[in-house]
Order: structure tokens, then C-alpha cells, then sequence
């Protein structure tokens, strides 16, 4: 267990539609999902395990209000090396001097298309422009590094690969390009909509020449490559065509609290109901450690195995959908 994922909201201002196309949808209770003092226990609790890492994602995280206060909670706990943050960067411009002053450093803002149009018709609610905006206010006030996540669909926006990659070497930015995946169960998701990593690669590879560096800490969903002219990195996140379970140490908390231990979960152990419970820091770390001991996710793995026999059925697995266990 090395890198923690909390979700501090499913709640989202924008519709992509990889992720959560529906208007209406059930989202949680808001008494259910964890205060900001519990999600700081957490934390903690995760740190015994030897956890380098967390990342606040959603759901939008900015739309929790007052999120910099959580961030300067969690930057001041001695012993996380490593603090981020994913976002859509719609509210980012607004925050981003907050954020940076309770603490955070690094950031992975979500931008899949550098034309207004497609933009707004991929997120179904974005506006372009607020997004780049956001994205240069947390340049502005000092956030290093910045890397923009785009998930390359086939016929949507594959086109635009080359585009991404001169955008972010020309600002400063690290494109990193995540292959479509059938996370949770609202998106149309089908195979020949994933681009895969060695194509992405061979198109990048064909205008900027790249050398691969590999995963950081050999555990990073994203291999990365080094551009040959010295113009920085890219990073390529292959989850459907080269599954990298067996080096997975990611752990997820839900907004509400539930412990999950692959992103193509069903279900999660309900971590809130025992700290609300009362349970002591010693009980709540005995029960982690046994559900991460007793873990046996491999769901990538197996789907790729099926997709090669042909046996593949998206529709046969119930999994949590994206927006409720973050990216
Ligand atoms: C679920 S979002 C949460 C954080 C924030 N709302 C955002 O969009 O950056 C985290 C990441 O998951 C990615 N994502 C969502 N659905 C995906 C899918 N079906 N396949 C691949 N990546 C996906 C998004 O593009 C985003 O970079
Ligand atoms: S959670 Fe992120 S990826 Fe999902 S709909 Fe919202 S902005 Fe899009």
C-alpha cells in the first residue's frame, strides 16, 4: 500500500461522457460523506501503513466548499511526503491561490479537447476557456508540476494527440493520456472506442521523439517517456491493453467512506459506519490491515485475458461508477 486515493465528493459540475452522462443521478446524502476531520483521521490512519502518497479527487473536488482548508489540514500532517490533487479546472481559477497557500503543490487538471466545441460537447457542461484559465492561474501562483489528463477516445478526439502534446510542451505542462476505459457502468464504453497506449505512443512518437523512462516508483499507473529534444515528459496510462495489476499499490476511499481496493470494484468495506461507530484508531487500523492483506483484485488483468478470447462483457460487471470512487 503506497498511494491513497480520497474522493471528497461525487458531486460534479461537469457530464463527460466517459464518466457520468446522465442529468440526474443519486448521489450521496451529504450527511453521509466524511467531514473534513475524518477524512484527516484517514489519512493518518493510512500513513501507518507506510502510504507516500495521496491524491484528493471526486467526483469535482472543487465543488466541496471550502476545500482549502482540508488541504491545509493534510499538508500540515508530518510524514506525507506527497499531496495532489485531480480536478476539471472549471472552478480551479478562483482556488488556485487558496490551494497553494494551505499547502498544495502539484496538480492533474482533466482537459480532453483544446477545441471550445468539443470541449463543451465531451463534458456536456464545460466551458474551454475556464479550464485554461485554471490551469494557468495554478501555473501562476507557483503549482509544479501540472499535468493535464486526457482520455483519448477513437473518433472523438484522437486527432487531437498531437495538439495536446505541443500545448503542453509549449506551457510548461505534462500531458499524460489515459486509455478509455469501462469504468463503472454509465458511459457507452466498447473496446474500439479505447485507443490504445502503443498507438498514442507511435502518433507521438512519429512528430516528437521519445524515449520511455518508465513508472515512477515502478508502482505509477503511467509509464512515462522523455521527449529526445529535452522538451520534458509525457506520461501513458494503458489500463485496458497493458494492465499493471500485479504492481498495483493503490488504495481508494469513497466520498461516503467506503474503502476500495481496485478502481473496477462492485463494492468497498464500509470504513465510515466503524469510525462512526466509535471504534478506536487501533480497531479501524486492524481492519484495514485486513482487508488490504486479504486483497486479490485483478480485474484489468482478467478483462484483457477475456478481451483476447472474446469473452469480454462490460454490461456483466456491476462496478462502482468513476464519479463515486475517483479517478
Ligand atoms: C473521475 S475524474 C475526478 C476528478 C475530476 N473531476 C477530473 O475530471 O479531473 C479523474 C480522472 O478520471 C478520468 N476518467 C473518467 N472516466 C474515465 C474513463 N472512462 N476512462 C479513462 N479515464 C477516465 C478523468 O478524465 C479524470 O482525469
Ligand atoms: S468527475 Fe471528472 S471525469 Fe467525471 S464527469 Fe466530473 S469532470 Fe468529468
Amino acid at each position: 500500500m503506497r498511494d491513497l486515493r480520497i474522493s471528497v465528493t461525487d458531486r460534479c459540475n461537469f457530464r463527460c461522457t466517459y464518466c457520468m452522462p446522465f442529468d440526474e443521478y443519486t448521489w450521496i446524502e451529504r450527511q453521509q460523506v466524511l467531514s473534513f476531520e475524518e477524512i484527516e483521521r484517514v489519512v493518518r490512519l493510512f500513513l501507518r501503513f507506510g502510504i507516500q502518497k495521496v491524491r484528493l479527487t471526486g467526483g469535482e473536488p472543487l465543488v466541496r466548499k471550502d476545500l482549502h482548508r482540508l488541504i491545509a489540514r493534510l499538508s500540515a500532517i508530518d510524514g506525507l511526503g506527497d499531496l495532489s490533487l485531480t480536478t476539471n479546472g472549471a472552478l480551479l481559477a478562483g482556488q488556485a491561490a487558496d490551494l497553494h497557500a494551505a499547502g498544495l503543490r502539484r496538480i492533474n487538471v482533466s482537459i480532453d479537447s483544446l477545441r471550445p466545441d468539443r470541449f463543451t460537447a465531451l463534458t456536456k457542461r464545460g466551458d474551454l476557456d475556464q479550464v485554461l484559465a485554471g490551469m494557468f492561474a495554478a501555473k501562476q501562483v507557483g503549482m509544479d508540476p501540472i499535468k493535464l489528463n486526457a482520455v483519448i477516445i477513437r473518433g472523438t478526439n484522437d486527432d487531437e494527440i498531437i495538439d495536446l502534446v505541443e500545448f503542453g510542451r509549449k506551457n510548461g505542462f505534462e500531458m499524460r493520456f489515459i486509455e478509455y476505459m469501462d469504468v463503472g457502468n454509465a458511459n457507452a464504453w466498447s473496446l474500439e472506442k479505447t485507443v490504445t497506449k502503443r498507438e498514442i505512443l507511435d502518433v507521438v512518437h512519429s512528430r516528437f521523439p521519445v524515449r520511455e523512462v518508465g513508472r515512477a516508483n515502478g508502482s505509477a499507473p503511467a509509464v512515462d517517456y522523455e521527449f529526445l529534444d529535452g522538451a520534458g515528459e509525457i506520461g501513458i496510462i494503458g489500463s485496458v491493453t497493458e494492465p499493471f495489476c500485479s504492481s498495483c499499490t493503490r488504495v481508494r476511499v469513497t466520498a461516503d467512506g467506503k474503502l476500495v481496493t481496485c478502481l473496477f470494484a462492485e463494492s468497498g468495506f464500509d470504513l465510515k459506519a466503524l469510525i462512526r461507530s466509535g471504534a478506536s484508531d487501533a480497531e479501524v487500523h486492524a481492519e484495514i490491515a485486513r482487508i488490504w492483506s486479504t486483497r486479490s483484485d485483478r480485474y484489468s488483468d482478467v478483462r484483457w485475458q477475456q478481451v483476447l478470447s472474446g469473452g469480454y462483457q462490460p454490461r456483466d460487471h456491476k462496478k462502482i461508477e468513476m464519479i463515486t470512487l475517483g479517478g
